[in-house]
């Protein structure tokens, strides 16, 4: 295993950046991240900025659209991450030019973490955004720039928190909605293991020019086993509500902004299986809890344990 590099952190304050900063710093690894004027002002990011400096991050002040300011925070690492939100996907051709001129990065992970943009089966308002994310894919492979991309599937805190019933605030208690005939399989990952993760991987040959899948046995169910585990938590049956695909693909064309989206998302997981209906192939990919068996990742079990 190499040095422990020098990592550069791009969107770091927010909702999956804040833990990669953390998994960063906490593993020793030297961490910068670099911060918009407005945000380190915001009352509202003010926990994670004060986060951030109490775990010794170097806060850089930066902004995306202003090339300077990326050009002198790229120089200072090894290792840039962009965790930049879905509205600035396509805005990282500007971070892929700022490493480009800087020459001395080692590896980029593109803003991604989520279904591999590659392998999906989405319909719109999705199919266009998961479009943007390969677009940045391929530019970096253009550009000869070594890469990791994240593919963490879902985020617990999203997903698994409410048991993926759009809207819903908690888990059901009574009736429980299920996106086709619940027998995809879907992976749900806590946003701190997912920062590990993705930290293990940024100075590992065996990620160079991979795919990192965050597919852990242990957070791989079908809806109907989620919800057969969520029952035995909580002593009780739910009415289950199967939506067949054709519903839902109207739903998704009805629904407005941001519910459109969610819908898609949940029909590209819960309906084409697109986390889990392909095998990774040692030629692009490789699985983090296989790598990395030494992560002690909570599970769908013990996140549901907590929630119950
Ligand atoms: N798999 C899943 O379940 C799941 C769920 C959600 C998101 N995702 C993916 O995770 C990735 C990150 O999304 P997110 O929801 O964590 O994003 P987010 O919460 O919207 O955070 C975006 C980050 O980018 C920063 N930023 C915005 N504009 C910038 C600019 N011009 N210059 C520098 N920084 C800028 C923001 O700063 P401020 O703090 O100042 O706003 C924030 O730190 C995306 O690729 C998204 O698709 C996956």
């Amino acid at each position: 295993m190499a040095e422990k590099s020098r990592v550069l952190v791009i969107g770091g304050t927010g909702s999956i950046g804040k833990f990669i900063v953390e998994a960063s710093a906490k593993s020793g690894r030297p961490t910068f991240a670099l911060v918009r004027e407005s945000t380190l002002s915001d009352p509202a990011k003010a926990d994670i900025v004060e986060g951030f400096k109490s775990l010794g991050v170097n806060l850089v002040r930066g902004d995306i659209y202003d090339q300077e300011s990326l050009l002198n925070a790229i120089k200072q690492v090894d290792v840039v991450i962009s965790a930049v939100g879905q509205a600035q996907t396509e805005d990282q051709d500007r971070i892929v030019a700022a490493i480009k001129a800087a020459g001395n990065i080692k590896r980029f992970l593109p803003s991604e973490f989520g279904n591999d943009v590659d392998r999906v089966h989405a319909v719109e308002p999705v199919k266009t955004g998961f479009a943007l994310k390969a677009k940045i894919r391929r530019l970096v492979e253009a550009e000869g720039i070594p890469y990791t991309y994240v593919s963490s599937n879902s985020f617990a805190g999203y997903y698994l928190q409410t048991l993926s019933q759009p809207g819903a605030t908690a888990p059901p208690r009574d009736n429980v909605v299920i996106l086709g005939d619940g027998n995809a399989k879907v992976v749900f990952n806590k946003e701190d293991d997912i920062g590990t993760y993705t930290i293990k991987a940024v100075d590992d040959p065996r990620t160079l020019n991979k795919i990192l899948y965050i597919r852990p046995p242990a957070n791989t169910y079908s809806m109907n086993e989620l919800v057969s585990l969520w029952e035995r938590k909580i002593g009780k049956a739910l009415e289950r509500v199967y939506v067949p695909e054709e519903q839902i693909l109207k739903n998704i064309q009805e629904a407005v902004f941001p519910l459109n989206v969610i819908l898609a998302i949940c029909h590209s997981n819960f309906v084409k299986g697109d986390q889990t209906n392909f095998r990774i192939e040692p030629s692009f990919g490789v699985e983090a809890s296989e790598l990395y068996p030494d992560v002690n990742y909570t599970t769908v079990d013990q996140y549901l344990d907590k929630i119950v």
